[in-house]
């Protein structure tokens, strides 16, 4: 397994599987003892942060909480000269960054510096590669596999929707994503996830999104960052929601999921996101295992333990 975990598409399919079944190992191997993990967050986070926390806890570590404002990334200092410090203090470097590169940087900084901490991307602009797992562990769980499940994303090709769509694809499940068409994935996006392989369409089209579908996922319309564009954004977004009547085009056992935080009565109506078919808390508690069954495989692969 690749040592940087900064998108989906640096896992392969045996390593999702990997991680997955570490995620619900009964007996916790303590590859983090006597050692420490710096988290960075320059963003708010409740479900991240606390489940980065206690996943590095029980793997008997000592996790570290950052605000990106008490070390200033590219401000105070250099994120490569943050990365380097933080490395030698650190087994672990988990990061939610403003800015994807940032993540890129840091870890380019410690494989030149012969550094093996692994750098975790915990959210970016671009991916949310550990919202990804904890919702493949979900849907798993759930439906008992996940190869040929459809997943229907209704909402922004954001960050969420990238890491998701890459992951469906190397399981071999089909992803879908129904947005306004200034919303969809770009380029850059697509081709990640034209290597990643698998199923995938991208329309204006809600309801044939729906239709048959196993999972429907939502995602905020305004991720962080793109607060100045909140308004048009929900413009532009109005009609992509999950209520009841779009449920009703999915499967007759299908599930509804959302990564939270959630605004109810936007991208999804308070009945589906607080109803039978709402799987929310389960993904929110799968963010610390599938923390735990990540962290605890690159540990082991790297002789850690
Ligand atoms: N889903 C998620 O990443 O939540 P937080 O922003 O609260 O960490
Ligand atoms: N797309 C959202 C996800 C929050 C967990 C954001 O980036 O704000």
């Amino acid at each position: 397994m690749r040592r940087n975990i900064l998108s989906m598409a640096d896992l392969e399919t045996s390593d999702i599987v990997s991680i997955l079944d570490a995620a619900e190992r009964e007996r916790l191997p303590r590859v983090l003892e006597g050692k420490g993990a710096a988290l960075i967050f320059e963003h708010p986070s409740a479900r991240t942060r606390n489940a980065a926390e206690m996943a590095v806890f029980r793997l008997g570590g000592h996790p570290i909480s950052i605000r990106g404002d008490e070390i200033g990334i590219d401000r105070r200092e250099s994120a490569e000269d943050i990365a380097l410090t933080l490395a030698s203090y650190h087994s672990v470097i988990g990061a939610r960054v403003t800015d994807h590169q940032t993540l890129v940087r840091m870890a380019e900084a410690l494989e030149g510096a012969g550094s093996r901490v692994p750098v975790i991307n915990l959210l970016s602009n671009v991916e949310h590669p550990s919202q990804a797992l904890a919702d493949l562990l979900t849907i798993r769980q759930h439906f008992g596999e996940l190869k040929g499940r459809k997943v229907a994303f209704i909402g922004d090709a954001n960050n969420v929707a990238l890491s998701l769509a890459i992951g469906c694809a190397l399981v071999g499940a089909s992803f879908s994503l129904a947005a306004p068409k200034g919303f969809w994935f770009g380029e850059v996006a697509l081709g990640t996830l034209r290597s990643s392989g698998g199923e995938f369409i991208q329309t204006e089209d809600v309801i044939s999104v729906a239709s048959g579908a196993d999972v429907l996922y939502s995602d905020v319309w305004v991720s962080m960052g793109e607060e100045e564009e909140g308004a048009s954004k929900r413009a532009a977004f109005s009609g992509f929601s999950i209520d009841d009547s779009l449920l009703e085009h999915a499967r007759e056992d299908a599930i509804v999921m959302h990564c939270l935080p959630a605004h109810r009565g936007e991208e999804v109506s308070a009945s589906v996101i607080d109803g039978p078919r709402s799987m929310i808390w389960l993904q929110a508690r799968n963010r610390m295992f599938s923390l735990i069954g990540l962290i605890s495989v690159l540990l082991e692969e790297d002789g850690s333990s």
